[in-house]
Protein backbone atom coordinates (compact mmCIF):
# COMPACT_ATOMS: atom_id res chain seq x y z
CA UNK A 1 0.00 0.00 0.00
CA UNK A 2 2.91 2.47 -0.96
CA UNK A 3 0.08 5.28 -1.93
CA UNK A 4 -1.32 5.20 1.33
CA UNK A 5 1.76 5.31 3.06
CA UNK A 6 2.67 8.15 1.11
CA UNK A 7 -0.35 10.16 1.72
CA UNK A 8 0.11 9.29 5.82
CA UNK A 9 3.62 10.99 5.40
CA UNK A 10 2.38 14.07 2.91
CA UNK A 11 -0.64 14.90 5.28
CA UNK A 12 1.09 14.12 9.12
CA UNK A 13 1.04 17.82 9.77
CA UNK A 14 -2.43 18.24 8.77
CA UNK A 15 -3.98 15.47 11.17
CA UNK A 16 -1.48 16.39 13.83
CA UNK A 17 -3.69 20.23 14.08
CA UNK A 18 -6.74 18.60 13.27
CA UNK A 19 -5.77 16.39 16.39
CA UNK A 20 -4.81 20.09 18.16
CA UNK A 21 -8.46 21.50 17.03
CA UNK A 22 -10.52 18.48 18.44
CA UNK A 23 -8.42 18.51 21.73
CA UNK A 24 -9.22 22.29 22.12
CA UNK A 25 -13.20 21.78 22.85
CA UNK A 26 -13.25 20.86 26.26
CA UNK A 27 -15.63 17.81 26.18
CA UNK A 28 -15.41 16.82 29.45
CA UNK A 29 -18.84 14.63 30.09
CA UNK A 30 -19.05 14.90 34.04
CA UNK A 31 -19.01 18.70 34.04
CA UNK A 32 -22.66 19.82 33.53
CA UNK A 33 -21.34 23.25 32.41
CA UNK A 34 -19.69 21.28 29.15
CA UNK A 35 -23.29 20.80 27.63
CA UNK A 36 -22.76 23.21 24.96
CA UNK A 37 -18.44 22.12 24.12
CA UNK A 38 -20.48 18.22 24.04
CA UNK A 39 -22.31 19.19 21.02
CA UNK A 40 -19.65 21.00 19.47
CA UNK A 41 -17.37 18.27 19.91
CA UNK A 42 -19.69 15.82 18.60
CA UNK A 43 -20.49 18.24 15.81
CA UNK A 44 -16.75 18.08 15.03
CA UNK A 45 -16.55 14.84 15.03
CA UNK A 46 -19.89 14.13 12.74
CA UNK A 47 -17.89 16.96 10.46
CA UNK A 48 -14.92 14.19 9.58
CA UNK A 49 -17.44 11.86 8.35
CA UNK A 50 -19.09 13.30 6.12
CA UNK A 51 -16.23 14.91 4.74
CA UNK A 52 -15.24 11.39 3.61
CA UNK A 53 -18.87 11.18 2.11
CA UNK A 54 -20.01 8.55 5.25
CA UNK A 55 -24.15 8.30 6.31
CA UNK A 56 -23.60 10.34 9.06
CA UNK A 57 -25.90 11.13 12.15
CA UNK A 58 -25.81 12.96 15.30
CA UNK A 59 -27.81 11.14 18.00
CA UNK A 60 -29.50 13.52 20.58
CA UNK A 61 -30.01 11.08 23.94
CA UNK A 62 -31.09 12.10 27.62
CA UNK A 63 -27.35 12.50 28.24
CA UNK A 64 -24.66 14.00 25.43
CA UNK A 65 -25.00 12.92 22.29
CA UNK A 66 -23.54 9.53 20.33
CA UNK A 67 -21.88 10.11 16.76
CA UNK A 68 -22.98 7.40 13.96
CA UNK A 69 -21.57 6.96 10.58
CA UNK A 70 -21.28 4.12 8.27
CA UNK A 71 -18.98 3.96 4.82
CA UNK A 72 -20.63 3.37 1.28
CA UNK A 73 -21.44 -0.39 1.62
CA UNK A 74 -18.36 -2.64 -0.39
CA UNK A 75 -20.09 -5.89 -1.33
CA UNK A 76 -18.68 -8.94 -0.20
CA UNK A 77 -16.84 -7.34 2.16
CA UNK A 78 -16.23 -7.77 5.90
CA UNK A 79 -17.50 -4.93 8.66
CA UNK A 80 -15.50 -3.78 10.93
CA UNK A 81 -17.44 -1.09 14.09
CA UNK A 82 -15.26 1.41 15.32
CA UNK A 83 -15.64 2.12 18.78
CA UNK A 84 -14.27 5.68 20.78
CA UNK A 85 -15.20 8.39 23.29
CA UNK A 86 -14.79 12.33 22.54
CA UNK A 87 -15.67 13.00 26.22
CA UNK A 88 -12.84 13.23 28.46
CA UNK A 89 -12.10 13.22 32.19
CA UNK A 90 -12.05 16.34 34.32
CA UNK A 91 -8.96 18.51 34.13
CA UNK A 92 -8.55 18.89 37.63
CA UNK A 93 -5.93 19.74 39.89
CA UNK A 94 -5.19 22.18 37.25
CA UNK A 95 -2.14 23.81 39.19
CA UNK A 96 -0.14 20.40 38.02
CA UNK A 97 -0.19 21.16 34.09
CA UNK A 98 3.02 22.74 32.63
CA UNK A 99 0.62 23.67 29.65
CA UNK A 100 -3.00 24.64 30.04
CA UNK A 101 -5.23 21.33 29.69
CA UNK A 102 -7.25 22.72 26.59
CA UNK A 103 -3.88 24.37 24.74
CA UNK A 104 -2.68 21.31 22.97
CA UNK A 105 1.29 22.09 23.57
CA UNK A 106 4.08 19.77 21.81
CA UNK A 107 6.90 18.87 23.95
CA UNK A 108 9.56 16.28 23.34
CA UNK A 109 7.34 14.73 20.37
CA UNK A 110 4.29 14.10 22.90
CA UNK A 111 1.36 16.32 22.31
CA UNK A 112 0.21 17.10 25.87
CA UNK A 113 -3.80 18.01 26.70
CA UNK A 114 -6.45 16.70 28.24
CA UNK A 115 -8.04 13.53 25.65
CA UNK A 116 -4.34 13.40 23.92
CA UNK A 117 -4.67 9.37 24.67
CA UNK A 118 -8.32 8.95 26.54
CA UNK A 119 -9.08 8.76 23.67
CA UNK A 120 -9.64 11.56 21.38
CA UNK A 121 -5.93 10.91 19.79
CA UNK A 122 -6.66 7.01 19.34
CA UNK A 123 -10.21 7.29 18.04
CA UNK A 124 -8.74 9.76 15.26
CA UNK A 125 -6.41 7.18 13.95
CA UNK A 126 -9.34 5.22 12.39
CA UNK A 127 -10.64 7.96 11.02
CA UNK A 128 -7.76 9.50 9.48
CA UNK A 129 -6.95 5.79 8.32
CA UNK A 130 -10.28 5.75 6.70
CA UNK A 131 -9.68 9.00 4.98
CA UNK A 132 -6.40 7.93 3.45
CA UNK A 133 -8.10 5.04 1.67
CA UNK A 134 -10.88 7.29 0.23
CA UNK A 135 -8.62 9.80 -1.27
CA UNK A 136 -6.06 7.69 -2.75
CA UNK A 137 -8.35 5.08 -3.50
CA UNK A 138 -11.52 6.50 -3.82
CA UNK A 139 -13.15 3.60 -1.48
CA UNK A 140 -12.46 1.57 1.51
CA UNK A 141 -11.71 -2.10 1.08
CA UNK A 142 -14.39 -2.94 3.90
CA UNK A 143 -17.28 -1.74 5.41
CA UNK A 144 -16.65 0.64 8.15
CA UNK A 145 -19.61 1.54 10.59
CA UNK A 146 -18.53 4.13 13.64
CA UNK A 147 -19.73 4.46 16.82
CA UNK A 148 -18.29 7.31 18.34
CA UNK A 149 -19.99 8.47 22.33
CA UNK A 150 -19.18 11.06 24.93
CA UNK A 151 -20.41 9.21 27.93
CA UNK A 152 -17.70 6.80 28.37
CA UNK A 153 -15.91 8.05 31.18
CA UNK A 154 -19.42 8.59 33.60
CA UNK A 155 -20.72 5.23 32.54
CA UNK A 156 -21.94 5.23 28.56
CA UNK A 157 -25.66 4.91 29.92
CA UNK A 158 -27.10 6.20 25.96
CA UNK A 159 -24.65 3.88 24.49
CA UNK A 160 -25.90 0.85 26.39
CA UNK A 161 -29.48 1.27 25.30
CA UNK A 162 -28.15 2.21 21.80
CA UNK A 163 -26.38 -0.89 21.14
CA UNK A 164 -29.50 -3.52 21.65
CA UNK A 165 -32.24 -0.98 20.12
CA UNK A 166 -29.87 -0.87 17.32
CA UNK A 167 -28.13 -4.12 16.92
CA UNK A 168 -29.21 -4.82 13.11
CA UNK A 169 -28.04 -1.37 11.93
CA UNK A 170 -24.60 -1.65 14.10
CA UNK A 171 -24.11 -5.84 12.76
CA UNK A 172 -20.55 -6.33 12.16
CA UNK A 173 -18.11 -9.07 12.18
CA UNK A 174 -15.65 -7.54 14.57
CA UNK A 175 -15.15 -4.44 16.87
CA UNK A 176 -12.01 -2.30 16.83
CA UNK A 177 -11.13 -0.28 19.52
CA UNK A 178 -8.11 1.99 20.34
CA UNK A 179 -8.69 3.19 23.92
CA UNK A 180 -5.61 1.55 25.76
CA UNK A 181 -1.64 0.91 26.11
CA UNK A 182 1.14 -0.53 24.20
CA UNK A 183 3.41 -2.73 26.60
CA UNK A 184 5.91 -0.41 26.55
CA UNK A 185 7.75 2.30 23.67
CA UNK A 186 8.75 0.24 20.98
CA UNK A 187 6.61 -3.05 22.28
CA UNK A 188 2.92 -2.90 20.89
CA UNK A 189 0.15 -4.58 21.87
CA UNK A 190 -3.12 -6.02 21.59
CA UNK A 191 -5.05 -6.45 24.58
CA UNK A 192 -7.23 -10.24 25.21
CA UNK A 193 -8.23 -8.94 28.47
CA UNK A 194 -9.92 -5.94 30.44
CA UNK A 195 -11.06 -6.04 34.33
CA UNK A 196 -14.44 -5.03 35.12
CA UNK A 197 -15.59 -2.34 37.54
CA UNK A 198 -18.47 -2.15 40.48
CA UNK A 199 -18.42 1.66 41.59
CA UNK A 200 -19.91 2.50 45.06
CA UNK A 201 -20.12 5.59 47.12
CA UNK A 202 -21.36 4.94 50.80
CA UNK A 203 -22.41 7.20 53.36
CA UNK A 204 -21.63 6.76 57.06
CA UNK A 205 -23.88 8.61 59.46
CA UNK A 206 -24.31 9.63 62.80
CA UNK A 207 -25.08 11.99 65.59
CA UNK A 208 -27.70 14.69 64.35
CA UNK A 209 -25.13 17.16 64.06
CA UNK A 210 -20.90 17.75 64.70
CA UNK A 211 -20.08 17.61 68.25
CA UNK A 212 -17.60 18.31 70.48
CA UNK A 213 -15.26 15.41 70.43
CA UNK A 214 -13.79 16.29 74.42
CA UNK A 215 -17.37 16.50 75.75
CA UNK A 216 -19.01 13.48 73.13
CA UNK A 217 -16.22 11.79 72.11
CA UNK A 218 -15.45 7.99 73.58
CA UNK A 219 -19.36 7.42 74.28
CA UNK A 220 -21.14 7.62 70.63
CA UNK A 221 -19.67 6.29 67.76
CA UNK A 222 -17.29 8.46 65.20
CA UNK A 223 -18.65 8.25 61.79
CA UNK A 224 -15.04 8.87 60.75
CA UNK A 225 -13.38 6.32 62.46
CA UNK A 226 -16.61 4.13 61.81
CA UNK A 227 -15.81 4.39 57.67
CA UNK A 228 -12.37 4.02 58.27
CA UNK A 229 -13.17 0.45 60.86
CA UNK A 230 -15.57 -0.39 57.75
CA UNK A 231 -12.99 0.16 54.63
CA UNK A 232 -10.35 -0.91 56.34
CA UNK A 233 -12.76 -4.33 56.89
CA UNK A 234 -13.54 -5.11 53.20
CA UNK A 235 -9.61 -6.20 52.85
CA UNK A 236 -7.08 -7.99 54.58
CA UNK A 237 -3.00 -7.61 55.31
CA UNK A 238 -2.52 -10.84 52.48
CA UNK A 239 -4.58 -7.78 50.14
CA UNK A 240 -7.89 -10.37 50.03
CA UNK A 241 -11.17 -8.88 49.63
CA UNK A 242 -13.20 -9.65 52.79
CA UNK A 243 -16.30 -9.79 50.75
CA UNK A 244 -18.28 -13.00 51.44
CA UNK A 245 -18.18 -15.31 47.66
CA UNK A 246 -16.13 -12.53 46.21
CA UNK A 247 -13.15 -15.22 44.65
CA UNK A 248 -15.90 -18.17 44.05
CA UNK A 249 -16.56 -17.05 40.98
CA UNK A 250 -12.71 -15.86 39.49
CA UNK A 251 -10.89 -17.99 37.28
CA UNK A 252 -7.61 -18.49 38.17
CA UNK A 253 -4.82 -17.96 36.00
CA UNK A 254 -3.71 -21.09 34.32
CA UNK A 255 0.06 -22.00 34.70
CA UNK A 256 0.21 -21.51 31.00
CA UNK A 257 -0.65 -17.78 30.87
CA UNK A 258 1.23 -17.23 34.54
CA UNK A 259 4.43 -18.48 32.17
CA UNK A 260 3.27 -15.97 29.52
CA UNK A 261 2.92 -13.30 31.48
CA UNK A 262 6.46 -13.61 33.32
CA UNK A 263 8.19 -14.10 30.31
CA UNK A 264 6.82 -10.40 29.09
CA UNK A 265 10.04 -7.81 29.70
CA UNK A 266 8.70 -6.24 32.42
CA UNK A 267 10.46 -3.57 34.08
CA UNK A 268 9.48 -3.55 37.71
CA UNK A 269 12.34 -1.46 38.86
CA UNK A 270 11.29 1.31 35.94
CA UNK A 271 7.65 0.65 36.79
CA UNK A 272 7.61 1.71 40.85
CA UNK A 273 10.21 4.44 40.30
CA UNK A 274 8.29 5.97 37.75
CA UNK A 275 5.35 6.46 39.97
CA UNK A 276 7.81 7.29 42.85
CA UNK A 277 6.72 4.32 45.43
CA UNK A 278 10.19 2.02 46.65
CA UNK A 279 8.48 -1.32 47.35
CA UNK A 280 5.73 -3.61 45.56
CA UNK A 281 2.37 -4.32 47.76
CA UNK A 282 -0.79 -6.09 46.43
CA UNK A 283 -2.23 -9.43 46.35
CA UNK A 284 0.10 -12.80 48.41
CA UNK A 285 0.89 -15.23 46.19
CA UNK A 286 1.44 -13.36 42.63
CA UNK A 287 3.09 -10.72 40.50
CA UNK A 288 2.79 -7.25 39.77
CA UNK A 289 1.72 -7.82 36.27
CA UNK A 290 -0.76 -10.41 37.53
CA UNK A 291 -2.31 -8.21 40.07
CA UNK A 292 -2.74 -4.96 37.56
CA UNK A 293 -4.20 -7.48 34.85
CA UNK A 294 -5.85 -10.59 35.83
CA UNK A 295 -6.57 -10.06 39.92
CA UNK A 296 -9.44 -8.21 41.56
CA UNK A 297 -9.04 -5.24 43.96
CA UNK A 298 -10.34 -3.00 45.85
CA UNK A 299 -9.26 0.93 45.60
CA UNK A 300 -10.99 4.10 47.66
CA UNK A 301 -11.67 7.10 45.24
CA UNK A 302 -12.15 9.18 47.45
CA UNK A 303 -13.00 9.72 51.31
CA UNK A 304 -14.56 12.68 52.83
CA UNK A 305 -15.37 13.98 57.14
CA UNK A 306 -14.88 16.33 59.60
CA UNK A 307 -12.29 19.37 59.62
CA UNK A 308 -10.48 19.89 56.28
CA UNK A 309 -8.94 23.16 57.19
CA UNK A 310 -6.18 25.23 58.86
CA UNK A 311 -4.74 23.92 62.08
CA UNK A 312 -6.59 21.39 64.62
CA UNK A 313 -10.41 21.52 65.20
CA UNK A 314 -11.53 18.83 67.87
CA UNK A 315 -14.77 18.01 66.12
CA UNK A 316 -16.64 14.45 66.30
CA UNK A 317 -18.52 14.96 62.42
CA UNK A 318 -21.76 13.57 62.30
CA UNK A 319 -21.29 11.98 59.12
CA UNK A 320 -18.61 10.66 56.71
CA UNK A 321 -18.79 9.08 53.23
CA UNK A 322 -16.17 7.65 50.61
CA UNK A 323 -16.36 6.57 47.13
CA UNK A 324 -14.88 3.36 46.31
CA UNK A 325 -14.69 0.95 43.58
CA UNK A 326 -13.06 -3.09 42.87
CA UNK A 327 -11.37 -4.30 39.36
CA UNK A 328 -13.24 -6.88 38.54
CA UNK A 329 -12.20 -10.09 36.39
CA UNK A 330 -14.03 -12.16 33.71
CA UNK A 331 -16.88 -14.10 35.44
CA UNK A 332 -17.15 -11.86 38.77
CA UNK A 333 -20.99 -10.72 38.72
CA UNK A 334 -20.98 -6.79 40.10
CA UNK A 335 -24.59 -7.43 41.09
CA UNK A 336 -23.54 -10.49 43.06
CA UNK A 337 -20.84 -8.42 44.35
CA UNK A 338 -23.26 -5.83 45.98
CA UNK A 339 -25.58 -7.85 47.39
CA UNK A 340 -22.82 -10.07 49.34
CA UNK A 341 -21.01 -6.33 49.84
CA UNK A 342 -24.44 -5.08 51.54
CA UNK A 343 -24.36 -7.95 53.99
CA UNK A 344 -20.54 -7.36 54.88
CA UNK A 345 -21.45 -3.94 55.75
CA UNK A 346 -24.34 -4.81 57.74
CA UNK A 347 -21.77 -7.19 59.53
CA UNK A 348 -19.10 -4.54 60.29
CA UNK A 349 -21.46 -1.63 61.02
CA UNK A 350 -20.88 -0.37 64.89
CA UNK A 351 -23.80 0.45 66.95
CA UNK A 352 -24.69 4.36 66.62
CA UNK A 353 -24.10 4.32 62.37
CA UNK A 354 -26.48 4.33 59.93
CA UNK A 355 -24.64 3.22 56.40
CA UNK A 356 -26.74 3.59 53.41
CA UNK A 357 -24.58 2.05 49.98
CA UNK A 358 -25.11 3.73 46.21
CA UNK A 359 -24.56 1.28 43.75
CA UNK A 360 -22.96 3.00 40.27
CA UNK A 361 -21.70 1.18 37.24
CA UNK A 362 -20.27 -1.74 37.30
CA UNK A 363 -19.47 -4.15 34.83
CA UNK A 364 -17.75 -7.59 33.98
CA UNK A 365 -14.10 -8.33 33.12
CA UNK A 366 -13.40 -9.43 29.31
CA UNK A 367 -11.22 -11.63 27.50
CA UNK A 368 -10.83 -12.25 24.08
CA UNK A 369 -10.59 -15.08 22.24
CA UNK A 370 -6.72 -15.34 20.69
CA UNK A 371 -7.33 -17.87 17.99
CA UNK A 372 -8.88 -15.74 15.80
CA UNK A 373 -8.15 -14.21 12.28
CA UNK A 374 -9.45 -10.84 13.52
CA UNK A 375 -6.40 -11.02 15.69
CA UNK A 376 -3.91 -12.75 13.31
CA UNK A 377 -5.07 -9.61 11.03
CA UNK A 378 -4.67 -7.10 13.77
CA UNK A 379 -1.19 -8.26 14.72
CA UNK A 380 0.01 -8.25 10.64
CA UNK A 381 -0.74 -4.75 10.47
CA UNK A 382 0.59 -3.46 13.42
CA UNK A 383 3.92 -5.27 12.88
CA UNK A 384 3.28 -3.22 9.19
CA UNK A 385 3.30 -0.27 11.16
CA UNK A 386 5.37 -0.14 14.34
CA UNK A 387 8.27 -2.36 12.62
CA UNK A 388 7.82 -5.36 14.96
CA UNK A 389 5.16 -7.46 16.17
CA UNK A 390 2.40 -6.83 19.31
CA UNK A 391 2.90 -8.82 22.64
CA UNK A 392 -0.36 -10.19 23.94
CA UNK A 393 -1.07 -8.39 27.42
CA UNK A 394 -4.08 -7.73 29.64
CA UNK A 395 -5.18 -4.11 30.58
CA UNK A 396 -6.09 -3.53 34.41
CA UNK A 397 -8.60 -0.75 33.05
CA UNK A 398 -11.98 -1.01 31.96
CA UNK A 399 -13.93 -0.84 28.94
CA UNK A 400 -17.76 -1.69 29.82
CA UNK A 401 -18.99 -1.23 26.63
CA UNK A 402 -17.21 -4.14 25.15
CA UNK A 403 -19.40 -6.31 27.19
CA UNK A 404 -22.51 -4.92 25.62
CA UNK A 405 -20.66 -5.36 22.43
CA UNK A 406 -20.44 -8.90 22.40
CA UNK A 407 -23.88 -9.45 23.95
CA UNK A 408 -25.92 -7.69 21.22
CA UNK A 409 -23.75 -7.96 18.48
CA UNK A 410 -22.27 -11.32 19.27
CA UNK A 411 -18.78 -9.76 17.58
CA UNK A 412 -15.57 -9.66 19.67
CA UNK A 413 -13.41 -6.65 20.16
CA UNK A 414 -10.14 -6.17 18.77
CA UNK A 415 -8.09 -4.01 21.74
CA UNK A 416 -5.53 -2.20 19.45
CA UNK A 417 -3.72 0.53 22.30
CA UNK A 418 -1.80 3.22 20.87
CA UNK A 419 -1.25 4.59 24.13
CA UNK A 420 1.57 4.58 26.58
CA UNK A 421 1.53 3.37 30.72
CA UNK A 422 2.68 6.94 30.88
CA UNK A 423 0.61 8.81 29.46
CA UNK A 424 -1.06 10.44 32.43
CA UNK A 425 -4.60 8.90 31.71
CA UNK A 426 -7.08 10.46 34.05
CA UNK A 427 -3.66 12.48 35.76
CA UNK A 428 -2.39 16.26 34.93
CA UNK A 429 -0.63 16.57 31.61
CA UNK A 430 -1.95 13.68 29.97
CA UNK A 431 0.04 13.27 26.65
CA UNK A 432 0.06 11.39 23.60
CA UNK A 433 3.15 10.23 21.89
CA UNK A 434 3.07 11.89 17.96
CA UNK A 435 4.39 8.79 16.17
CA UNK A 436 2.46 6.77 18.09
CA UNK A 437 -0.52 8.79 16.54
CA UNK A 438 0.82 8.12 13.04
CA UNK A 439 2.16 4.83 13.58
CA UNK A 440 -1.21 4.08 14.97
CA UNK A 441 -3.31 5.38 11.66
CA UNK A 442 -1.15 3.62 9.20
CA UNK A 443 -1.90 0.29 11.33
CA UNK A 444 -5.58 1.25 11.53
CA UNK A 445 -4.92 1.40 7.31
CA UNK A 446 -3.35 -1.56 6.92
CA UNK A 447 -5.96 -3.03 9.06
CA UNK A 448 -8.40 -2.31 6.66
CA UNK A 449 -6.65 -4.09 3.99
CA UNK A 450 -5.78 -7.25 5.97
CA UNK A 451 -9.19 -7.39 7.14
CA UNK A 452 -10.83 -7.58 3.58
CA UNK A 453 -8.91 -10.72 2.33
CA UNK A 454 -10.29 -12.58 5.33
N1 LIG B 1 -9.50 4.18 28.32
C1 LIG B 1 -9.91 3.91 29.65
C2 LIG B 1 -9.81 2.44 30.01
C3 LIG B 1 -8.41 1.96 30.11
C4 LIG B 1 -7.59 2.45 31.09
C5 LIG B 1 -7.94 1.03 29.22
C6 LIG B 1 -6.29 2.05 31.19
C7 LIG B 1 -6.65 0.62 29.30
C8 LIG B 1 -5.82 1.12 30.28
C9 LIG B 1 -11.35 4.36 29.83
O1 LIG B 1 -11.56 5.63 29.28
C10 LIG B 1 -11.65 4.47 31.30
O2 LIG B 1 -11.14 5.35 31.92
N2 LIG B 1 -12.49 3.57 31.81
C11 LIG B 1 -12.96 3.66 33.15
C12 LIG B 1 -14.29 2.96 33.19
C13 LIG B 1 -15.23 3.49 34.20
C14 LIG B 1 -15.54 4.95 34.01
C15 LIG B 1 -16.51 2.69 34.17
C16 LIG B 1 -11.98 3.01 34.10
O3 LIG B 1 -11.28 2.04 33.73
O4 LIG B 1 -11.89 3.47 35.24
MN1 LIG C 1 -10.82 5.73 27.37
MN1 LIG D 1 -10.73 7.15 30.68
Amino acid sequence: MPQIDQYLQDEAPRFEQELCQFLQIPSVSADPDCRDDMHRTARWVADQFKGLGFATEVVETSGHPLVYAESPPVEDAPTALVYGHYDVQPPDPLDAWISPPFTPTERDGNLYARGATDDKGQLLTHIKAAEAWIRTEGRLPINLKFIIEGEEEVGSEALEKFIPEQAQRLACDCVVISDGSQFAPGRPAINYGLRGIACYELHVNGPNRDLHSGSFGGSITNPANALAALMAGLIDSQGRIQVPGFYDDVVPLSDHERKELASLPFNEKEYFEGVGVKEALGEVGHTTLERRWARPTLDINGLWSGYQGEGAKTVLPASAGAKFSFRLVPNQDPEKITASLQWKLAELCPPGIELELIAMHGSGGVMVPLDSPYIAAAARAIEHAFGCPPVFTREGGSIPIVTTFHEALGADALLLGWGQDDDNTHSPNEKFCLADFHRGIKASARLWKELSNL
